[in-house]
């Protein structure tokens, strides 16, 4: 049984089996980085987040590079989340960039976005991709300085945030770029379960840190289904794991 500070403040993710192993959530203002493989439900993990927030009556913000805000909308609605609802009420708000129009977005996340948060009174914010937004930089000390910007302004915001990041094929556990992790206050790592023989077997998440709070350290199956992701908590361990 996991005994987390009660004066810990959680935010649920909208996955039970997740919320086990964070013993209640995220913690409440943390940035927190999910990496993983194409397919593996970056994605869907970041709208489950943004709907469980709808139904506390919680703000999102969606920041998207990747897909278009139709298709956003397409797969929430496909998994039964009421996102249209919540647009209209402006209690959920997709914005998104064109990762094409470099200086634009940087200027906007250091300019207009800090505002704009705070005028939304976001509690929840999405960004999918990170990897996306580093492609807009041209060296690392512009990457560093474009995320650690991003981070200070959504925890300036108030909001619980989720970054998105591709895995490094090479080395699924760690995002692309390399960078994320560091400016996270949280990493969960999407990734598939293989066989003795390499052969992927299903999926599986571990959560590899978590600033300030007791977490599993296990791995953990999880699946991607018509209601979203669903994490298998059965045998979660909080000790001190690989
Ligand atoms: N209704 C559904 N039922 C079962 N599985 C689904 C459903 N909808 C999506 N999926 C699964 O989820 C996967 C897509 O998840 P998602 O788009 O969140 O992944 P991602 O990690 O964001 O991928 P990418 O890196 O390409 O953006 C699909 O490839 C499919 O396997
Ligand atoms: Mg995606």
């Amino acid at each position: 049984m996991n005994e987390s500070n009660p004066a810990e403040e959680k935010v649920p993710t909208g996955i039970a089996g997740l919320d086990e192993m964070l013993g209640g959530g995220f913690p409440r203002g943390h940035v927190v980085l999910v990496t993983g493989l194409p397919g593996t439900g970056k994605t869907c993990l970041a709208l489950q987040f943004l709907s469980a927030g709808l139904a506390r009556k919680e703000k999102g913000l969606f920041l998207s590079l990747e897909e278009d805000v139709p298709e956003l909308l397409a797969s929430a609605r496909q998994f039964g989340w009421p996102v249209d609802d919540a647009v209209k009420s402006k209690s959920l708000q997709f914005l998104r960039l064109d990762p094409k129009e470099t200086k634009q977005n940087l200027t906007r996340i250091q300019g207009e976005l800090p505002k704009q948060l705070a005028a939304l009174g976001v509690q929840r914010i999405v960004v999918d991709s990170v990897s996306l937004l580093n492609m807009l930089s041209d060296d690392e000390p512009a990457r560093r300085t474009t995320l650690f910007t991003l981070a200070a302004v959504c925890r300036q915001a108030g909001a619980t945030t989720l970054l998105t990041a591709e895995a490094d094929p090479q080395h699924p556990e760690i995002s692309r770029d390399g960078l994320s992790e560091y400016v996270a206050d949280g990493v969960v790592v999407l990734g598939y379960n293989r066989g003795d023989d390499g052969r992927r077997i299903g999926l599986a998440l571990r959560i590899l840190k978590m600033r300030r709070t007791s977490h599993a350290r296990s791995v953990q199956p999880y699946a991607i289904g018509a209601r979203g992701i669903t994490v298998d908590a059965k045998a979660v361990d909080f000790g001190p794991g690989a």
